[in-house]
């Protein structure tokens, strides 16, 4: 059991979570509406802290082109400025207010409140778009809530994003590369439509930097007003509002499993601590729906007092129902504890929490341009993390946040701040919209933080092997803008253009969709036998891709049914996506003039369009290996096919991998067995050179 310093005793005090000098930080938040009982929306959203810098936010808007909000998570920016703006006449003659955020579930869940409280029926006044999503009317959508990322897709075919009057750029603290794409180009845009305005609004204070690089113009647009005394110098606004302390609590010693440490510190705030609810701070969805199920068990025993416990799961990808259960207010007598992912940190708002547990790690992306992996990775947070999720106690009265790490450890080691997503990601995909977007020289392109040099290189390189850029780096015709229009990884993208070659786009489009999903199999955890059974019924010699397309063709035979999957260990839900994402995949090609055409199971010829896009990725078993030991046959790097795989064990000579993922090892994730002739066919100028070790040109 966590052992926790107790309030009121001598060490350690509640700490400043801003200064560390010992004290309570306040947090600038008022009462949520819930502590009222049921007022009316729209006295609720009178309330908001950001009401009162209405009417100084529509007058900024209206004469400066680029205004920099900052304001506390919940203090009503992201549901409220659209609206504002929607009733100062901004959405008129037939233009939009837009609104991104970095996170698909963020998106559903805005919208959905901001209809609700305006009437109107979600997808028509009010609207959102997500990838593969989309639920706007032209003409009748007057507020779009979409990603960072839809809004980048929607230049390609709208440069000047013409439609819109606002853009307000949300949560820009998270830093989200397509966030900061987004803005280096916004501001491009803003040189040729002065007229354009743009919100950034951001939950903690690095609005400097922000309004520094939207102040740096270059020369002629500097200070530039036009005949409506329009500024183009950016202004800054602080929300602030009164607020709730919140006393944090630390570990006495080091935990070495946070998880149960989480679950532990749950159980103890229900037997000590008086009414109110609980927001845990996981890493991922394995992790989370492990903890649920600790809770669950304890909560399952009607004559223990955990029965009061009501535990929900809360991470992208989770069933609209389940995200109703997040929001919809506590039953009495009982004490909600949602475990999340960071998407709680500043993106959502639960109403009623009042402890928070936090673990001091986050999922996070990290890129290595050398061996080419990127993985997704439990890494620690950083102090402003913590401290806004400490935030996330102090809304509806005065709370406490649980940190599952020293206090020494907070004050010395936690970064202050993290690393944008930019400086540590796979830059493919990046390059390929830049280009798109006719951005020749992206070294030179104005960033807010510079990606590394070497990331940048080894993008140029993927995508000139896929025939994507041609020798001076442009897109080449067509198949690299056909690429650039498929809101795919590129390496996927080219594997569906080469179908369309070889006369199996069906087969391929329905791998292609079950690759977008986490995995179409239940979380394997505890259920490990199981699934391997399972996983035998539909298990194809040829690889994981094959053994996909076995799935999702019973899962149609046996008309979609949630039973069917409930006996194979599927994941209803993931399927449903596939099919939808299918369909909408179908839909876009056909648009790029791609025949939807089935090979009729010709295994070979599904896995010659693989390799298409994914000859780079061939490994060789290792000839006296006996523990399965590959070498990537681009670098030489060790690596191993994945227990999750259905050829692990069977250890095929020659293998191409859908990723690499590193935990003890470095692992191959979706693997198919090829014939290395096939290789020297579908990528002969990267494969004719030197061997063993081909030369990437
Ligand atoms: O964007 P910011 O963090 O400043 O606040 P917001 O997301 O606009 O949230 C303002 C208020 O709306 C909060 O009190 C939320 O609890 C509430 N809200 C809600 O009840 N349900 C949602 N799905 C979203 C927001
Ligand atoms: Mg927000």
């Amino acid at each position: 059991m966590s052992q926790f310093w107790k309030p009121g005793t001598e060490r350690p005090r509640p700490c400043l979570v801003d200064d560390e000098e010992g004290g309570v930080l306040f947090y600038s938040t008022p009462p949520p509406s819930s502590s009222y009982g049921y007022a009316s929306l729209e006295k609720q959203r009178q309330r908001l802290p950001v009401f009162k810098y209405r009417t100084a936010i529509l007058y900024l808007v209206e004469y400066h082109s680029t205004v920099i909000i900052v304001g506390e998570t919940g203090s009503g920016k992201t549901t409220q400025i659209p609206q504002y703006l929607k009733e100062a006449g901004w959405a008129e003659g037939g233009r939009l207010i837009a609104c991104t955020q970095p996170r698909r579930l963020a998106v559903q869940s805005v919208a959905s409140r901001v209809a609700e409280e305006m009437g109107v029926k979600i997808g028509e006044e009010v609207g959102y778009t997500i990838r593969f999503e989309d639920k706007t009317v032209q003409g009748v959508t007057k507020i779009k809530f979409l990603t960072d990322g839809v809004l980048l897709r929607e230049m390609m075919d709208d440069p000047l994003l013409t439609k819109y009057s606002v853009i307000m750029v949300d949560e820009a603290h998270e830093r989200s590369i397509s966030t900061d794409m987004l803005l280096g180009l916004l501001k491009k845009v803003q040189r040729r439509r002065p007229e354009l305005r743009l919100i950034i609004s951001s939950a903690t204070i690095e609005a400097e930097s922000m309004s520094n690089f939207f102040r740096t113009r270059k020369k002629n647009d500097g200070h530039a007003t036009d005949d409506n005394n329009l500024k183009m110098e950016p202004s800054i606004l602080s929300v602030e509002g009164k607020g709730y302390p919140v006393e944090i609590h630390y570990v006495q010693e080091p935990v070495s499993n946070y998880l149960q440490s989480a679950v532990d510190t749950v159980l103890l705030i229900h037997e000590k601590e008086t009414v109110g609810d609980v927001l845990v701070f996981l890493t991922g969805q394995e992790e989370i729906d492990a903890a649920v199920q600790l809770l669950v068990e304890k909560a399952s025993d009607k004559t223990s007092h955990f029965s009061g416990l009501l535990v929900l799961p809360l991470y992208s990808g989770l069933s609209r129902s389940d995200q109703d259960l997040i929001f919809s207010q506590t039953p009495k007598g009982k004490r909600k504890v949602v475990i999340s992912t960071n998407i709680a940190e500043t993106s959502l708002t639960l109403e009623g929490v009042v402890y928070v547990v936090d673990s001091g790690f986050s999922k996070q992306r990290f890129y290595n341009p050398i061996s080419d992996i990127e993985n997704l990775v439990v890494a620690p947070i950083s102090k402003a993390s913590a401290k806004q999720r400490a935030g996330r106690a102090g809304r509806l009265r005065a709370g406490k946040c649980f940190r599952l790490y020293t206090e020494d450890y907070f004050v010395k080691e936690m970064p202050a701040e993290g690393i944008p997503e930019m400086q540590r990601s796979n830059l493919v995909s990046s390059v390929i919209q830049l280009k798109a977007l006719g951005i020749d020289n992206i070294l030179g392109f104005d960033w807010l933080a510079s990606p590394p040099p070497e990331a940048m290189i080894r993008a140029l390189e993927v995508l000139y092997s896929l025939g994507i850029l041609d020798e001076d780096a442009k897109l080449t015709t067509p198949s690299g803008f056909q690429v650039a229009e498929i809101p795919l990884d590129p390496m996927v993208s080219k594997m569906i253009i080469a179908a369309d070659t070889l006369g199996c786009s069906e087969e391929i489009l329905t791998i292609a969709a079950v690759l977008s999903v986490q995995s179409i199999w239940v979380s394997a955890r505890g259920k490990h036998k199981g699934l391997d059974e399972v996983k035998l019924r539909f298990a194809a010699a040829e690889g994981d891709h094959v053994t996909h397309l076995n799935v999702y063709k019973g899962f149609l035979q046996s008309g979609k049914s949630s039973q069917w999957c409930y006996k194979n260990y599927i994941n209803y839900h993931a399927m449903k996506k596939v099919v939808d994402t299918r369909e909408q995949l179908c839909r876009l090609v056909r648009r790029l003039g791609i025949v939807l055409k089935s090979c009729q199971g010709d295994t070979q010829t599904i896995r010659k369009a693989i390799l298409a896009g994914f000859f780079s990725h061939a490994s060789q078993l290792e000839e006296y290996s006996q523990n399965g030991m590959y070498k990537t046959v681009r670098n030489s790097q060790e690596v191993y096919i994945h227990p999750s795989s259905v050829l692990f064990r069977v250890n095929p000579k020659w293998v191409v991998y859908h990723s690499l993922v590193s935990t003890d090892k470095h692992y191959m994730h979706n693997v198919i067995a090829i014939d290395p002739s096939w290789l020297i066919e579908a990528a002969p100028h990267f494969y004719q050179l030197k061997r063993p070790n081909p030369a990437i040109f």
